[in-house]
C-alpha cells in the first residue's frame, strides 16, 4: 500500500540528497525553498542522477549528459528519451515526507 515516508535530512535552498524508498531511489532537491523529488535513475542507461549538475530547475546526468526537469521528471535533452518518475513531497507537522509511489 502506498504511503508517505519521512525524510530525516534537513535541506536548505540549493541543497539535495538521496532518499531510499521501498521501490525507488529518489533525488530530493530544495529549489529556492520548495522541495521536489524525482527518481535517482537516468532513463538513458540507469545511471544515478546524484552527482549531476543541478541548475535552475534541471538535473544533468553525470554520465552522458541527459537533462531532466526536477519538478516533473520530464526529459529535456538526449541521449535519454523517456521521462523519469516524480514524487509528491509534503510537509506534515514540520517534517518532510515523500510519497513512495510516483506521480501519474
Ligand atoms: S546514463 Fe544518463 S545520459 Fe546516459
Amino acid at each position: 500500500m502506498a504511503q508517505w515516508q519521512e525524510v530525516t535530512t534537513a535541506l536548505g535552498p540549493g541543497q539535495h540528497t538521496v532518499v531510499e524508498l521501498v521501490h525507488y531511489s529518489v533525488l530530493l532537491v530544495n529549489l529556492a525553498g520548495r522541495l521536489y523529488a524525482v527518481e535517482n535513475r537516468c532513463s538513458h542507461d540507469d545511471g544515478e542522477l546524484d552527482g549531476g549538475v543541478i541548475e535552475a530547475e534541471t538535473v544533468t546526468c553525470p554520465r552522458h549528459g541527459a537533462c531532466f526537469c526536477l519538478k516533473t521528471g520530464r526529459v529535456l535533452k538526449p541521449p535519454a528519451f523517456e521521462d523519469i518518475a516524480s514524487f509528491a513531497v509534503r510537509i506534515q507537522d514540520g517534517r518532510v515526507q515523500i510519497h513512495d509511489e510516483p506521480n501519474e
